[in-house]
């Protein structure tokens, strides 16, 4: 069944969401770049983000020292100052990147009819600072950027591909800090195959599909983060996987976020009986933080006993909502929910992972030719708690800054070498698939009931206990069985879970995303939380 497939290129690009097209497109002019992509080229959590991209357009109003000081204040003394000035101040350049590719943000008329972008709010933003497209931003950048890999000579796009492990020096026998390459999973043609590279980039998103209720698509299993940490690399702040406080609530339509902009244009949160309840809990009331809103909602639905709480903004004038909502006017009325009618009701779903690979200010690994982008990243811009539309900011801003780097570098780089092909010998088709099912479902809900909004050092130990017996279960499985799709996610998703139980569990204090009953005070000398590798 294996037939040895090698691809080679000069740069390796694992992901193909904001990150990885827009380092696609910075290095293809220069070199021949290969993206890997696990699914269909759109799909990953870039298509479905709505709210927008902060950055400072507004200079009369707004300021990039505001930008700043909003970031640290949402990141909750976690961020890393310098990367936030640096991706703040390179934010309208990257936004003016992303217009010269054809993305269409929203327009508007000034009083003296002169056109300029049209900015809303969100959590955290003290200004009107985000540029979007309606309500589906993402789909705009992503198939923008699409549109543009595709005519590029330069650029090879291998889609429904998963990447399985990058090949180091230890692989090849020798004693290095060098990756040469990757073995991915062709799940087409259901064969391992190789890439051989100068250069390798991980941009393959979040992990959040490790809870079982998220807004992400299902690609978003962590395997960036894994794979980087068994090849040696370390990884930091896995304790902040940050909940977005409102999803919609209904049996015929799972996943589907409705957008902070919405509070950010005047929607308010009621409980079940029409009451407001935000100023109780912050003065900033619907635009608190997505860290304070979460919370509240989830202690409402508790104290209450509710199964969710409600986003109404049929307040506002009916065409303002369709216009500025048009996305998720259609899809609540697809299930006969109107929204410029009646409230629509909302839970708390995992959003975003805050932490991930660890990243200096070009994006690179600690290892010497790997890189990792966007939210696979931890680059310290994000802290305790991610602000809301500087996610795809950090992926263009990261991805210009890593480009750059591998650019100065690719002249000096050796030539790719030859990878040892992938070894099959010792296994099996699998005997039963109803192991990696059950094990998908109980690692997901074990981490949604201890490891989520609100947690206690006896959640996580519990926790930490069922995830090492998944773990030796699964590299059981993995060791005697043929992979697959899910089998591969699966081996990373457990990974992932354990730094993050791990990550949690070494955090005596409750600080933006991560909250326990146990510490429940914010530690006067805080630092980011990082994980080493025990075998590099
Ligand atoms: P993704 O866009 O997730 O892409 C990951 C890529 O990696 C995919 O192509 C996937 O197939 C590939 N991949 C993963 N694993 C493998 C593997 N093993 N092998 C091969 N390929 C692999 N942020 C904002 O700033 N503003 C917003 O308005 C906003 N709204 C959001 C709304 C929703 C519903 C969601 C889910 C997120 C939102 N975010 C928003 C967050 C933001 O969209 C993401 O953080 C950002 O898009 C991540 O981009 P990325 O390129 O790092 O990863
Ligand atoms: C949203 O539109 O509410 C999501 C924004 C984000 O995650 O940055």
């Amino acid at each position: 069944m294996n037939q040895n497939k090698h691809h080679t290129t000069d740069v390796a690009i694992i992901g193909s969401g904001a990150a990885g097209l827009s380092l696609a497109l910075s290095l293809a002019n220069h070199c021949k770049v290969t993206v890997i992509s696990k699914g269909e080229l759109k799909e990953g959590s870039t298509l479905y983000a709505q709210g927008g991209i902060a950055a400072v357009f507004d200079k009369k109003n707004d300021s990039i020292e505001s930008h700043v000081q909003d970031t640290l204040d949402a990141g909750g003394g976690l961020c890393d100052r310098e990367v936030v000035h640096y991706t703040a101040s390179n934010a309208q350049d990257c936004l003016q990147w992303l217009i010269e590719q054809g993305v269409p943000f929203d327009m508007e008329f000034d009083s003296q009819g002169k056109e300029r972008f049209h900015l809303t709010r969100e959590g955290g933003h003290s200004h009107r600072r985000i540029l979007h497209a309606a309500d589906a931003t993402g789909r705009a950048v992503q198939t923008t950027l699409i549109s543009q890999v595709q005519i590029h000579p330069n650029i090879t796009l291998l889609e429904q591909y998963n990447a399985i492990d990058l090949i180091g020096d230890k692989k090849l026998g020798q004693q290095g800090q060098h990756i040469h390459g990757i073995y991915m999973w062709n799940r087409q043609a259901k064969r391992v195959e190789t890439v051989s590279a100068k250069f390798v980039a991980l941009a393959t998103g979040g992990a959040s599909k490790v809870y079982l209720y998220t807004s992400n698509p299902d690609v978003s299993s962590g395997d960036g983060i894994a794979m980087a940490w068994r090849a040696g690399c370390r990884v930091a702040n896995m304790e902040f996987n940050q909940f977005h406080p409102t999803s919609l609530y209904h049996p015929e339509l799972q996943n589907f976020l409705i957008t902070e902009a919405m509070r950010g244009e005047g929607a308010y949160l009621k409980r079940p009986d029409g009451t407001r309840f935000m100023k109780d809990f912050d003065e900033r009331e619907e635009l608190a933080p997505r860290d304070i809103v979460a919370r509240a909602i989830d202690f409402e639905m508790k104290r209450l006993g509710a199964n969710c709480v409600y986003l109404d903004i049929s307040h506002k004038e009916k065409n303002f909502i369709i216009e500025h909502f048009p996305t998720i006017y259609a899809k609540c009325l697809s299930v006969g929910l109107d929204i410029t009618k009646e409230p629509i009701p909302v839970v708390p779903a995992a959003h975003y992972t805050c932490g991930g690979v660890m990243t200096d200010f070009n994006g690179k690994t600690d290892l010497d030719n790997l890189y990792a982008i966007g939210e696979v990243a931890y680059t310290g811009l994000h802290g305790a708690n991610r602000m809301a539309s500087n996610s795809l900011l950090e992926c263009i801003v990261f991805a210009h800054a890593a480009a750059k780097d591998i650019l100065a570098k690719i002249n000096q780089s050796p030539n790719q070498q030859a990878l040892p092909a992938w070894d099959e010998s010792r296994v099996t088709n699998s005997d039963e698939e109803v192991v990696i099912t059950h094990n998908w479902h109980e690692l997901r809900l074990f981490m949604w009931d201890y490891v989520g909004i609100v947690r206690s050092t006896k959640r996580l130990e519990r926790a930490l206990h069922r995830v090492e017996l998944l773990q030796q279960e699964i590299l059981e499985y993995y060791a005697n069985f043929r992979v697959s799709n899910d089998l591969l996610e699966l081996r990373n998703l457990v990974q992932v879970a354990e730094l993050i139980i791990r990550s949690a569990m070494q955090r005596k204090e409750s600080r933006g995303l991560h909250y326990t009953i146990d510490y429940p005070e914010v530690d006067s000398d805080p630092s980011p939380t990082i994980l080493t590798p025990p075998h590099p």
